[in-house]
């Protein structure tokens, strides 16, 4: 992936490319991207080519090669070392179904910010005899490295850790946690479902063992795909028995004598590719790739100060960490009634999402300071709705 250094004119280059902000103010790209022109024309194409062709699977093989590779590019990965799945629960599945736990090392250690996915995942291994370990939030929607200081020890096998959180918006010190686990010889997961595609990720500079990530939110492509990516000299130390048959060394040997995984990060697949999805997700990436991520961050992190000093206005309580360094392009609010604001929103043609309490918005690359302007202008017309900010004194 380029980073570019075009942020000044975003959103102007890429906005006309995503038709329903021409209707809606569309501020809830974590939960769902904007659909953009190029990966509705993807989905025709997928359309065209088994219509045309009927079965070229030789080349939508080579679609999902493709798609491994950009996925690869995009968190600065070889293509080895990277897993075309369908969601992140599958390639986090077939991970935790082959991590090796030795001796001492039987304890899953998980931060409370996690999504279900792998809250789940991890506490499934409990069948298997495997300990988990909680690392609290403070009261402040963050969770401080002391934290993880307390819960990583050399019993811990995997902390897995997510980089923004989808229910607040804080983002975790990532470098940090690394630092610690690998202190005393853990492994560290990342999950960075809310954070690929608007915020940077080289996963060597990061030095995290695995991440994982979906096309359905900041990549701008559809469900149904994702990755995961396992650092290369690992690959091997891992035999995943969740598997399927795209995972085995030799695919169109077709035997069923044996289990034997690829060399390669394919051994965390399980069947047939997502091929409509890769189409989708491949045209996501590209639209990525010419907004640059880097060039994303940057502008979302405007658009986010203009919105936190419009919602001081408002007196609005905002959960999210107000330090730039810990949070990314998700801003949550409470509300009285999340569910009662985002259908008040609705009706007023932006549109947000909510978890836990709180109004999610969130931005990306297309949106615009107007965008911004208009939800403010909504939120005050349903300020009754909106948990107003403890005064200071009172
Ligand atoms: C942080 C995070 N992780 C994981 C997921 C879900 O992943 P999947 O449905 O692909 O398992 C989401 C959202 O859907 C998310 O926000």
């Amino acid at each position: 992936m380029v980073a570019r250094a075009q942020s000044a004119t975003l959103p102007d280059r890429v906005r006309h490319r995503f038709p329903i902000l021409e209707r809606l103010t569309y501020v809830n790209s974590c939960s769902q991207g904007a659909l953009s022109d190029a990966v509705r024309a993807a989905y025709q194409d997928y359309l065209r080519d088994w219509d045309e062709q009927g079965s070229p699977w030789e080349y939508w093989v080579e679609r999902a090669e493709a798609a491994r590779s950009a996925f690869a590019a995009l968190v600065g990965a070889g293509p080895d070392e990277v897993a075309v799945t369908t969601s992140l629960s599958a390639g986090v599945s077939a991970l935790f179904s082959g991590l090796r736990f030795e001796g001492e090392r039987t304890t899953i250690v998980i931060s409370d910010f996690e999504f279900p996915t792998v809250g789940q995942i991890a506490h499934a291994q409990e069948l298997r005899g495997r300990r988990v370990v909680h690392v609290p939030e403070a009261g402040d929607a963050t969770i401080p490295l002391e934290h993880f200081d307390a819960a990583i020890d050399e019993r811990t096998a995997l902390v897995a850790v997510t980089h923004v959180c989808y229910r607040n918006g804080s983002r975790v010190d990532v470098e940090g946690v690394v630092r610690l686990a690998h202190e005393r010889g853990a492994l560290v997961l990342l999950d960075a479902y809310q954070a690929a595609g608007v915020i940077p990720l080289d996963v060597r500079a990061l030095d995290v063992d695995f991440l994982a990530a979906g096309t359905v939110k900041y990549l701008l492509g559809s469900a149904g795909l994702a990755f995961l990516y396992c650092r290369a000299d690992l690959v091997e130390r891992i035999r995943p028995t969740s598997t399927g048959w795209f995972a085995d060394e030799d695919i169109f040997e077709m035997d069923i004598h044996d289990y034997s995984p690829s060399a390669s990060a394919r051994r965390f697949e399980f069947g047939t590719p997502p091929i409509p999805n890769i189409y989708a997700g491949l045209a996501g990436l590209e639209i990525v790739d010419e907004i640059g991520v880097a060039a994303a961050e940057e502008h979302i992190r405007a658009l986010t100060s203009r919105l936190l000093d419009g919602l001081d206005e408002l007196g609005a309580k905002v959960v999210t960490p107000r330090d730039p360094d810990r949070r990314g392009p998700l801003v949550a609010v409470a509300s009285t009634d999340e569910h009662a604001l985002v259908a008040a929103l609705g009706a007023d043609g932006v549109v947000t999402s909510s978890r836990d309490g709180n109004v999610r918005l969130s931005f990306h690359g297309y949106n615009s300071s107007d965008d911004v302007d208009v939800l403010l202008a909504a939120l005050a017309r349903h300020r009754e709705l909106l948990a107003q900010r403890p005064v200071r004194g009172a």
